[in-house]
């Protein structure tokens, strides 16, 4: 049997990180797995571990200078590259890669390269805290860019707290899920992202909290397998991965509209959109004004339910997917929808501290119709639609698609 990585071309960028000395480790893990390994070193990371190390256990020169007197042929290596790995990753490549910052050989190579991007970030605990890099982690996912870690624990500058790189061997098995087996190839696959928001009147709406980083997540991981991917996205700060076809909307009733026009044709539904329950009965063209009231009632109406709709008009063979976002009782309720709902699979997730809307993680409790089938654990976003994934690809409908190609409706 092949190697998971048997023939595959990966760059390693290793930046200025303590952590650094870890990504010798994973050198040899890629190689073990089959993977051909070229390192580029910032001159930071220089300063940590020799580039002689990396030469030696890698088995071609690590590079580190941009400029070289044959030009700059490991430009052109980002061409024939499968995946790029930043490990570690550092504040600053971070906030390069996310601003179009190319000031050296790894800067100038990530701007250049096609393939999938692998994050493994690691600094201190505050700078990782800090909204200039979570900004900058917006960015890059939304762009498609992948991550894995940090992890919390003690820092080398004896604080405590989430900053430290992934291990090598979480970072290994990263990489080698970004080769996915393409268990969605050609299939048509609709997701549902983000908030909406309901107009009271020109200048003020009904939201939620939904960032959208779920449902984007969905859509990179299914087009990873080879899906053609719809994404329906209410109002959020990310941009799209490319290669999926994007539908910015804005209320309930326009996501409605959109979804319905797309479900036609899907053969994979996933609704992982906070889709306001309710909006208001009137749209008022001018601003609504206090006129001296002391209190104010406004009157709201049902909003359609999507995933409700799809799942009384889906065909033979259409998967529908829905999610279910409690703050108590995640897993009745999950029961409970996917058999009001006639969804196939309910995502549940518990709206806690560190999980559900606007973290970066998430915990999902995924039920079918036979009951629980997968706990995540509390994991990253991509991670957790990497299971959501593998479990709704296992379904019969979806398997025929994978062996007979997709039926024609
Ligand atoms: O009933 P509840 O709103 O909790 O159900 C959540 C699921 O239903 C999510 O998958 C969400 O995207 C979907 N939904 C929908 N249309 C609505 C409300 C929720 O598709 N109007």
């Amino acid at each position: 049997m092949g190697l998971p990585l048997d023939g595959k071309e990966i760059i390693l960028g290793v930046t200025g990180g303590i952590a650094a000395y870890k990504s010798c480790e994973l050198v040899r893990g890629l190689r073990e797995n089959g993977a051909s390994v070229s390192v580029v070193m910032t001159q930071a990371a220089a300063k940590f571990i020799s580039p002689l190390t990396f030469s030696a256990l890698s088995g071609r020169e690590a590079k580190t200078e941009l400029f070289e007197p044959q030009g700059m042929p490991h430009i052109d290596m980002t061409a024939r590259a499968d995946a790029f790995i930043v490990a570690p990753a550092t504040a600053n490549i971070i906030g390069k890669a996310a601003n179009g910052i190319a000031d050296d050989l790894l800067s100038t190579m990530l701007m250049a390269a096609k393939c999938p991007v692998l994050f493994a970030p690691a600094m201190n605990c505050r700078m990782f805290d800090s909204p200039a890099l979570q900004n900058n982690l917006i960015i890059l996912q939304g762009r498609g860019a992948f991550f894995v870690g940090p992890e919390e624990g003690p820092m080398a500058c004896n604080e405590f707290g989430w900053g430290r790189m992934s291990e090598p061997d979480d970072i290994l098995r990263a990489a080698i899920s970004l080769f996915r087996e393409k268990t969605l190839s050609g299939a048509k696959v609709l997701v549902s992202a983000g908030p909406t928001y309901e107009d009271l009147d020109p200048v003020r709406f009904i939201g939620n909290r939904s960032t959208g980083r779920m449902g984007f997540a969905v859509a990179k991981e299914a087009l990873l397998r080879g899906a053609h991917v719809t994404l329906i996205y209410g109002p959020t700060a990310l941009v799209p991965p490319s290669g999926v076809k994007a539908i910015a909307v804005r209320s309930a009733a326009e996501m409605s509209e959109a979804a319905h026009e797309a479900f036609r044709d899907a053969d994979i539904a996933i609704m992982a959109a906070a889709v306001s329950d309710f909006a208001p009965a009137e749209y008022s063209a001018s601003k609504i004004k206090k006129d001296g009231r002391q209190n104010y009632s406004l009157k709201l109406i049902k909003t359609p339910d999507i995933l409700s709709a799809f799942g009384k008009e889906k065909k033979r063979g259409q998967v529908v997917v829905g999610f279910a976002a409690e703050t108590d009782n995640a897993g009745p309720n999950a029961i409970k929808k996917l058999k009001e709902k006639n969804a196939d699979i309910i995502a549940a997730n518990l709206i806690g501290k560190d999980t559900g809307f606007g973290g970066l993680n998430n915990r999902l409790y995924i039920y079918d119709k036979k009951g629980l089938v997968r706990d995540t654990g509390l994991v990253s976003k991509d991670e957790a639609a990497r299971q959501l994934l593998d479990v709704a690809a296992g379904l019969p409908q979806l398997k025929e698609i994978k062996s007979k190609g997709r039926a024609t409706r």
